[in-house]
């Protein structure tokens, strides 16, 4: 996708369609509408009136004139009430404007950069960079298996957002260049994650990270399983035990400063049957998703490198399949992991808390100022949560305090879920030092627990992503599958962190 700021006016723009925002206030609808009149010379407003189009959030007028003076082709976009503005609205409104452009055979989309209304908290930098988001994002699809390309599929290839202020446009191109950027991360994570368990699994997801790192400048670093076994990693061993493919652990490291690093830890089960605990055959294929974690991960690294943030992070990933066999483990077996704790396994299905907590013990040898763990873990997240938030669990107000607002401005929300000491006697096992189910209730909060039970002395997030990375039903710019959720929230996370002195 071509992105580009051009200085031009509404009237000279040259595109295969204009979008322009429009709020709803009266007054202002009212001048936004004079001045379309004023350069379409149509009878706009009879139009806008017959179609009851009042810029309401979400509303979408489209308009085709056979004047060759502008651009042919006009998306009016509802942004609603100016004081409700948001730059999730401008997500929305230009993936609305995008999926229609497409449908119109449009190849280039230009925007007007909208007026940014007093009291709005973002800059022109956000606005830019949320309108080329929601736009490409909006138009991701995982098609490389579809072996019948459908006829000359037309695709946007150039977005563009204009105006007629140099100093703006500076502001735009910088919006447009981190928004280019993560929007590539973010679907080189949805193809992870939709891609199928006989393509992606422990080495190919390996292989992945390995281009990225290569590509863009960062390291990574493969453990095979003879290198695992050395390390005493008994949680991904045990969990690989039933699965023909071997296992792999996977270090990145981005490293831009001096500063003691985030530890990223990505949960990388390639495909999850429960094991012997198997699980039911409807919705199963999903469960090639079970390695969102890892794709997040993998996702930010690279953004973080491209973009250059001045930061130093490290990405742990764990990765195996978790399959049934006679060499499987079982209900009642005991697993050590790294560090000495051991676990009784009482559910193989809770297999992801198992790898995880070989990687939250190994991530202290890295002395990190964080470590944020990001894992499908448990159904019981989505049962509470459904898809629309990320569960948050940890250690550190602050830290949750910091994804909390990354959260809001990307709108990859997280609502923090409590680990109360009571909830800790539901993982006691009467054999080893921890059990890895907590029955019935709270199981996202029993899972968090159980992982806080291998973390070092550090701070510490888990984010429980089952139910906003794996999506049954499309949102406004993101197609039903894997989300690459994850990316965006990290990233606007890093690029906050303050630099310890
Ligand atoms: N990968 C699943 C969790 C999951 C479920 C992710 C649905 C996305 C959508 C995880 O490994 C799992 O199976 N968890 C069990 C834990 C239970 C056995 C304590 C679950 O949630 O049922
Ligand atoms: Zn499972
Ligand atoms: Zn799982």
């Amino acid at each position: 996708m071509k992105l580009s700021a051009q200085k031009s006016t509404l009237l000279n723009m040259k595109a295969d369609a204009v979008a322009v925002f429009i709020t709803e206030e009266k007054k202002t609808f009212q001048q936004q509408v004079d001045q379309l009149k004023k350069i379409l010379r149509s009878q706009i407003e009879q139009m806008i009136e017959i179609e009851n189009f009042k810029g309401k959030d979400g509303q979408l007028f489209f308009i085709y004139t056979e004047k060759k003076f502008t651009a042919s082709r006009f998306l009016l976009l509802g942004l609603g009430e100016a004081k409700d503005l948001s730059l999730e609205k401008f997500r929305r409104a230009a993936a609305l404007a995008a999926k229609k452009s497409k449908t119109l055979k449009v190849q280039h989309l230009a925007f007007q950069l909208p007026d940014i209304p007093n009291g709005f908290v973002n800059s022109t930098e956000d606005v830019a960079h949320a309108i080329a988001e929601g736009s490409i994002l909006s138009l991701y699809k995982f098609d490389k298996y579809h072996t019948e390309k459908k006829d000359g599929e037309d695709k946007i290839t150039a977005i563009s957002i204009f105006d007629t202020n140099e100093a703006n446009l500076q502001k735009v191109r910088r919006g447009l260049h981190t928004a280019g950027i993560v929007s590539q991360a973010v679907s080189l994570a949805r193809d992870l994650e939709n891609a199928p368990g006989n393509e992606i699994y422990p080495e190919t997801l390996a292989g992945a990270a390995k281009i990225s790192a290569k590509k863009f400048g960062y390291k990574a670093t493969v453990w095979n399983k003879k290198k695992i076994e050395e390390e005493g990693f008994g949680g991904l061993l045990g969990v690989n035990s039933g699965s023909v493919r071997p296992p792999a652990f996977i270090i990145l490291e981005y490293k831009n400063n001096d500063s003691a690093p985030i530890v990223l830890v990505g949960k990388g089960i390639t495909f999850d049957t429960g094991g012997i605990s198997i699980k039911p055959a409807t919705n199963m294929a999903e469960m090639k998703m079970d390695m969102s974690g890892a794709a997040a991960v993998i996702g930010t690294m690279e953004a973080a490198a491209r973009l250059k943030l001045p930061v130093h992070v490290i990405g742990l990933i764990p990765t195996t399949e978790n399959m049934p066999s006679g060499s499987a483990i079982k209900p009642g077996d005991i697993i050590t992991h790294y560090g000495g704790k051991t676990s009784e396994v009482d559910n193989t299905d809770a297999e992801g808390r198992l790898i995880l907590a070989d990687a939250l013990a190994y991530a202290s040898r890295y002395k990190p100022a964080a470590v944020i763990d990001l894992a499908t873990l448990t159904g019981a997240c989505v049962v509470a949560l459904g898809h629309h938030a990320t569960g948050m669990m940890g250690n550190d107000d602050e830290l949750a305090a910091q994804l909390k607002a990354a959260g809001e401005k990307t709108y990859e929300r997280v609502w923090q879920l409590p680990l109360y000491d009571e909830y800790e006697k539901q993982i006691k096992s009467d054999i080893a030092d921890v059990k890895n189910v907590g029955g019935k209730w709270a199981g996202a909060i029993t899972a968090g627990w159980f992982l806080k039970k291998f973390i070092g002395d550090y701070k510490w997030v888990h984010l429980d992503i089952a139910g906003t990375a794996i999506l049954e039903e499309d949102l406004p710019y993101t197609p039903k599958g894997g989300s690459g959720v994850g990316v965006r929230l990290l990233v606007e996370f890093l690029k906050n962190r303050k630099i310890p002195a």
